[in-house]
């Protein structure tokens, strides 16, 4: 059953988002541009993270896979064979009452008919198709011969340089290319904050094979996938596996499941595990009169290779993550006083800033000093913010509020004024327990590191 949606949940998240500088409005300043944000200073690095953590697992942990970085703009014919031109499209209708666009899969059912879900009006146009694709002119004039479409999808690049990649990389069968990179779609309601944008990032690997391994291979990416989400700190329980039935498949797919989150709008989409068969590389072999064929050595064989494609959102992942990290729970003020306090649990390995160091006082020289030597200490290794000011409990509560997994804060104790055996200790904070633990500062970076790998 679908997790019940939660409206001030998510209020608060899209606050607090804006509040802490994770995600603002493109062009606010100019009323914004439906469908499109911006990451602020938070949101850039976690996204980073996100991507980098992907990229370790997909591309560096592997010998089958490689990456590339392809155009964002490419060749109109990529586009005319792939079907996008012909195909990739949503259905769209208009209320005639009250003038809106919607999606026709939007339109509430009430006993049979159709209605407007912004007015409820009955009065609407029959569905027609809506292309998703943006269209933009190449070179000074602008028309037929010039028409290009910002890419909707990253896979198209990595389809037609197989045979380049193939050739330099020297792999065998089965293998992988990597790529992350924006893709553009003009949806026609984007909605749920960053969840359904107009320009968005995607992380996709195109995952070759023989046609017999398909079916196999389709399972295998399914449960890796899985086991992504759940290293960065989404718990399988939150996270379910949709069989796309049949009918609802492209053609060409012999099976696609949908990894789905509980967000706190409802089950939603994540990424997209589909098996595409050969179709798209035979297409542009064919549109193109260019062999995109493999050659087996062993069986001198020679044939265009399946192709099976694990396809997820940046910024789905990236919403994901927020949602999930967000909590409530109480913590007492400086003065004792219970409030609320508001903790972005995310994991360590995708804050967005690993430690947070704190010298006690601000005024007392050798307790900066030393703060900052601690801050030179772990800087090469991972992102740390340097805080002086204000009262210690509310500086704790300005990183629990931007999910930073650990705080070190030196004292008195650290100068050796009390007690000589604990010169240079200082004190770690756990962001989830706040509990804090009194160890050598000589033992801090391999501490951390171990924490955030
Ligand atoms: N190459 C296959 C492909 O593009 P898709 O299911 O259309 O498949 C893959 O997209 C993933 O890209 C989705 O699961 C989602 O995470 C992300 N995505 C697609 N449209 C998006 C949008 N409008 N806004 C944000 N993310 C989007």
């Amino acid at each position: 059953m679908s997790a019940p949606s939660d409206p001030q949940r998510m209020e608060k998240i899209v606050s607090l988002c804006k509040r802490r500088g994770f995600v603002f409005q493109s062009s606010e300043i100019y009323g914004g541009l439906n469908g499109l944000w911006d990451y602020g200073p938070l949101g850039v690095e976690l996204k980073r993270n996100v991507k980098n953590h992907w990229w370790r697992v997909m591309v560096h942990e592997r010998d089958d896979v490689v990456g590339m970085d392809g155009s964002i703009l490419m060749n109109r014919s990529v586009w005319k064979s792939s079907g996008h031109e012909e195909t990739f499209s949503d259905p769209m209708v208009d209320c005639r009452t009250c003038k809106a666009r919607l999606r026709a899969d939007q339109l509430i059912e009430k006993k049979g008919a159709l209605k407007c879900p912004n007015c409820g009006s009955k009065d609407l146009t029959e569905a027609r198709p809506f292309n998703l694709m943006f269209k933009t002119y190449v070179g000074a004039t602008e028309d037929e011969s010039s028409i290009t479409y910002l890419r909707p999808e990253t896979a198209q690049s990595i389809f037609v340089q197989f045979k380049n990649v193939l050739e330099v990389s020297r792999k065998k069968l089965p293998f992988g290319i990597a790529q992350i990179g924006k893709a553009f779609r003009n949806e026609i309601n984007p909605r749920n904050f960053t969840f359904r944008s107009r320009e968005f990032e995607q992380m996709e690997l195109e995952y070759f094979c023989r046609a017999e391994q398909g079916m196999e291979l389709l399972e295998y990416w399914k449960e890796e996938r899985l086991t992504f989400y759940e290293n960065i700190g989404i718990p399988r329980s939150k996270l379910h596996v949709l069989t796309v039935p049949g009918k609802e498949r492209a053609f060409y797919s012999k099976g696609t499941y949908d990894i789905e989150y509980d967000f706190p709008f409802g089950r939603q989409e994540l990424e997209g595990v589909a098996y595409r068969t050969d179709y798209d590389l035979s297409q542009h072999q064919k549109a193109s009169g260019k062999s995109l064929e493999y050659f087996d050595e062993e069986t001198k064989q020679r044939f265009v290779p399946h192709v099976v494609e694990p396809s997820a959102g940046v910024d789905r992942t990236v919403l994901a993550l927020i949602c999930e990290a967000y909590s409530e729970d109480e913590a007492p003020d400086e003065k004792g006083k219970m409030e609320t306090r508001v903790v972005l649990r995310f994991h360590p390995r995708v804050a967005p800033i690993k430690c947070a160091v704190f010298p006690l006082l601000k005024n007392k020289e050798p307790l900066v000093a030393k703060a900052k030597e601690i801050v030179d200490l772990l800087r090469p290794h991972m992102f740390v913010f340097y805080d002086e000011s204000g009262a210690i409990g509310r500086r704790y509560r300005r990183q629990d509020e931007i999910g930073t997994p650990f705080g070190v804060t030196v004292d008195f104790e650290t100068l050796g004024e009390k007690d000589a055996a604990l010169r240079d200790t200082v004190t770690l904070r756990d962001r989830d327990s706040m509990k804090q633990e009194r160890v050598k500062i000589s033992d801090l970076l391999e501490l951390l590191s171990v924490r955030i790998a």
